[in-house]
């Protein structure tokens, strides 16, 4: 967990859900296969923890902290250059918005992969030039606008993003329980051009 002046930031609000997201996918899509899985935000990794217990699965971990059995790098840096098509599921479990990191990834795909994302309009983080681009914002507006609007629009963006480099992508969201935290989590299936 992680605090500042103002608020508090809670690294799995809704452990459950998170969870019952990814089986979902793995059961679908990777049942019966080697998973090659790339966590790109560990933290504690309580989501992975519980699923590796269940799934067999290979695992790498980043995170931008420096975690004890965590490898440590800006995960955005580690897709641009291409790495994620080593994996088959790349998950994104930031506190803000995760646009950016599909982005770079899908950039690079040569098979169908599995990707999960945290889109909270909550985050800190500031606003990123895919999602302003992705929302055709020219002008100068407030980053908790923009925010919102990156959270509302999670299916707009997401085809701005996929569509230059996709054939096919199916995206599942799922709303937290914890409604006023404003926060979805999505389970995203794409296949390649
Ligand atoms: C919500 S917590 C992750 C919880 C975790 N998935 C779990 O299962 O317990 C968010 C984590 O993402 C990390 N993070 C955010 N942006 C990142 C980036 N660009 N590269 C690497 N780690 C990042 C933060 O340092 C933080 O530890």
């Amino acid at each position: 967990m992680k605090t500042n002046s103002r608020s508090v930031q809670v690294d799995n609000g809704d452990l459950e859900s998170k969870i019952a997201l990814r089986e979902h996918f793995l059961e679908k899509y990777h049942k019966g296969t080697h998973t090659k899985v790339l966590d790109c935000c560990a933290g504690q990794q309580q989501i992975w923890k519980r699923l590796r217990a269940k799934y067999d699965v290979d695992y790498l971990v980043l995170d931008k902290k420096e975690i004890p059995g965590t490898l440590k790098i800006d995960s955005i840096v580690y897709l641009e250059a291409g790495h994620g098509i080593a994996f088959d599921i790349i998950d994104v479990d930031t506190y803000g918005l995760p646009y950016r990191h599909f982005s770079k990834a899908v950039q690079h795909l040569n098979k169908p992969t599995t990707f999960f994302g945290t889109v909270n309009a909550n985050g800190m983080t500031k606003p990123q030039a895919e999602e302003t681009a992705a929302l055709g914002i020219t002008c100068k507006v407030p980053d908790v606008l923009i925010r919102e609007a990156a959270t509302d629009l999670f299916g707009e963006i997401l085809g701005a993003i996929m569509h230059p480099h996709v054939i096919e992508y199916a995206a599942l969201i799922v709303a937290t329980r914890h409604t006023s935290m404003r926060t979805k989590y999505v389970g995203v299936r794409v296949v390649p051009r």
